[in-house]
């Protein structure tokens, strides 16, 4: 039986009816440009190989029954008529707050449709809390689900920004847009250079021979979204003292003038946004040209940027791309990826050096921290709402 099968089978054994339609959005890993989306600046994620089902059925009423197989199987419940946040069921609020978002969209947007209440049934293997987008992936998958259930005219761009909005608003993380877009617009086969201020994109082939390799540091810091929200308000605190827009729009020889005006912390916190932002484009070039040695040495500096000025690695991280690069070094790439504070290391290696990579891990990561990794071996694929 296919995944899709036997998903099919336990929607009709929950909600006693067969689903109308099923839905499938990916989880990313960012090659490069954490920490800009929200600055206005380019990020360079792929959408991967790992993600979320939603299966999806109308119903005649206002009621929203929800069930995922991954967390407890059991129903959650809740009315369109008044949706509120669930403190202890809080994975529905990524539900409750994409649900939300999508019926202001339809208001305004004058379109014909009318969304009813819905049985939902979600499945996903997208590791939690990892770093890989887990939740934009739930996000994304529910809005072309429920798109293609109540016929609303949704574009990839349209559903990156209400998954975006439900977190925003609802879930309470200040995100920015890179997971929700990578996960509706990725290509197979290729990363997307991402202009977060405009949402003008471009793709870049992985090259032929070259393997994305994912490691999971399997550390998961609490207050891990406050900490986020703080980096953030950080970073409009300096691009506000600027009297700009955002970080973006502030160049490093402007920031290194007012260095003497700013709190180190807040000098840090730019410094490795606006410097990123640059390494990101830069890493595009490496990556179209195939100059793996630049491609490594874009991401070494990443990685160090976002542990010394931007305060986000772990040391079970640092030691990860330490391990890493011993066998990588200029033939491919090194960096944790997503919003840091645990979570995952991405390494763009040649797939001749991915059994010894595997190796280097095995043999020395678990014995220096106590802790098992994970090791993922992933493809970039197509998005949800690409055609
Ligand atoms: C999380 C957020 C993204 C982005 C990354 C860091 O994944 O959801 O918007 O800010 O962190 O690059």
């Amino acid at each position: 039986m296919t995944i899709q099968q036997s998903l099919l089978k336990h929607f009709n054994t929950a909600f006693a009816k067969d689903a109308e339609v099923v839905a499938y959005a990916p989880g990313r890993v960012n090659l490069i440009g954490d920490h800009t989306d929200y600055n206005d600046g380019f990020v360079l994620p792929a959408a991967v190989n790992f993600g979320t089902h939603v299966l999806a059925s109308r119903r005649h009423d206002d009621a929203v029954n929800v069930m995922a197989i991954d967390i407890d199987n059991q129903p959650v419940s809740f009315n369109l008529s008044q949706i509120a946040f669930d403190d202890k069921n809080t994975w529905s609020n990524y539900v409750r707050g994409t649900i939300i978002e999508l019926i202001k969209f339809v208001q305004t947007s004058q379109s014909n449709a009318t969304i009813s209440g819905a049985d939902l049934l979600i499945s996903g293997n997208v590791p939690q809390g990892a770093g890989l987008s887990s939740s934009a992936a739930f996000e994304i998958a529910l809005l072309k689900a429920l798109s293609d259930l109540f016929d609303i005219s949704l574009s990839g761009v349209d559903a990156a920004l209400l998954g975006q909005k439900a977190e925003n608003n609802f879930v309470g993380c200040q995100c920015g847009i890179m997971d929700q877009l990578i996960s509706a617009l990725g290509k197979k086969s290729h990363a997307m250079l991402l202009d977060c201020r405009d949402l003008s994109y471009q793709f870049a082939k992985i090259p032929d021979g070259m393997a994305l390799m994912i490691v999971n540091s399997n550390v998961k810091r609490e207050l891990v979204s406050s900490e986020y929200n703080t980096r953030r308000a950080q970073c409009e605190a300096v691009a506000k003292h600027f009297n700009r827009v955002a970080l973006r729009d502030v160049s490093l020889v402007e920031l290194n003038e007012e260095k003497h005006n700013l709190a180190q912390e807040l000098y840090k916190r730019a410094h490795h946004v606006i410097s990123e932002s640059e390494r990101t484009l830069a890493a595009l070039t490496a990556l179209n040209s195939n100059n793996m040695a630049q491609l490594s040495h874009l991401m070494a500096q990443s990685h160090r940027s976002l542990k010394d000025d931007f305060e986000v690695t772990t040391p079970e991280l640092d030691y990860l791309v330490e391990l890493l690069n011993s066998v990588v070094k200029e033939e491919g790439g090194v960096r944790m990826t997503g919003g840091g504070f645990g979570g995952c290391v991405v390494a763009i290696l040649p797939k001749a050096l991915q059994a010894q990579a595997e190796q280097v891990v095995q043999d020395n990561y678990f014995n220096k921290t106590g802790i098992e990794a994970s090791i993922f071996i992933c493809t970039a694929e197509q998005g949800a709402f690409s055609l």
